[in-house]
């Protein structure tokens, strides 16, 4: 079923105190004055998934991991399998940022890799997609976001193609302050859709596509307005208690 998501990826930032801070005072505020169908994910950083997942145990909010390794396991020095990342409680992996692929060299062959070992051991895949600004001013926007589909989602079978939820999020637009407009995002959601569609048929309508890129409680309502938006990854703006739980509170 296609689902309303709000996701906050924490990034690298923060100490255990305040992971504990932040994800006590969104559950006591989610527990206040959340009454919807939206589902909520925290994604901080790995040494505190367990922390964060046993304080969200007795909540509707889940937890997510912001990476994964492309192996099962063994000599592979400071990597944290999707195994690990399950056995600490989270039920998602964001595989596919853009930090990712720009700074730490995950391809389309590696990125599928990942979001193979993901969905083997059970977890959720928050896939990342986005042009760059070069690309969106060079008019290869739509290009770019296809192969990124094509050379990752599209290999997947229908039945693990379920377990994903798409996030568009131009790297323009991350960090920047530089929101795209509900025009560019409702163009592009639509255009992910149908690239879905052309390889999972009807089954791509069932599929939740974020929006992430400068998304706050200011521009939230207006974007999770749009038709084929179901939601938002949110980096900022996710570090800020009151400023999250108003995004979670826009749809
Ligand atoms: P910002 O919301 O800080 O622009 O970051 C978006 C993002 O990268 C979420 O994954």
């Amino acid at each position: 079923m296609r689902r309303k998501i709000v996701a906050g990826n924490w990034k690298m930032n923060g100490t255990l105190d305040d992971a504990i801070k932040l994800t006590s005072e969104i559950a006591g505020m989610y527990k206040d004055e959340i009454n919807s169908d939206v589902q909520v994910v925290l994604s901080p950083p790995f040494p505190f998934l367990n922390s964060v997942s046993k304080l969200t145990n007795n909540t509707a909010i889940k937890v997510a991991a912001q990476n994964c390794a492309a192996q099962a396991s063994g000599a592979f020095t400071g990597e944290v399998s999707a195994s690990m990342i399950t056995s600490c409680g989270a039920g998602y992996v964001i595989l596919g940022h853009s930090e990712r692929r720009t700074y730490f060299s995950d391809t389309d062959e590696v990125l599928l890799l990942k979001v193979r070992q993901a969905l083997l051991n059970g977890l959720q895949v928050i896939f990342c997609i986005g042009e760059t600004k070069a690309e969106r001013e060079s008019n290869s926007h739509f290009d770019c976001v296809e192969k990124q589909i094509l050379n990752v989602l599209s290999q997947l079978t229908p039945d693990e193609f379920a377990k994903c939820i798409v996030a568009y999020e131009p790297v323009w637009a991350i960090g920047t302050g530089l929101t795209a407009s509900p025009a560019q995002v409702q163009e592009m959601h639509h255009f992910i859709r149908e690239v879905l569609k052309k390889q999972f048929g009807e089954q791509a309508s069932e599929t939740s596509i974020l929006y992430g890129g400068s998304c706050n409680e200011n521009n939230a309502k207006e974007l999770f307005a749009l038709p084929d938006v179901d939601g938002g990854l949110i980096g900022g703006a996710s570090l800020k208690s009151r400023s999250f739980i108003s995004i979670i509170k826009s749809f």
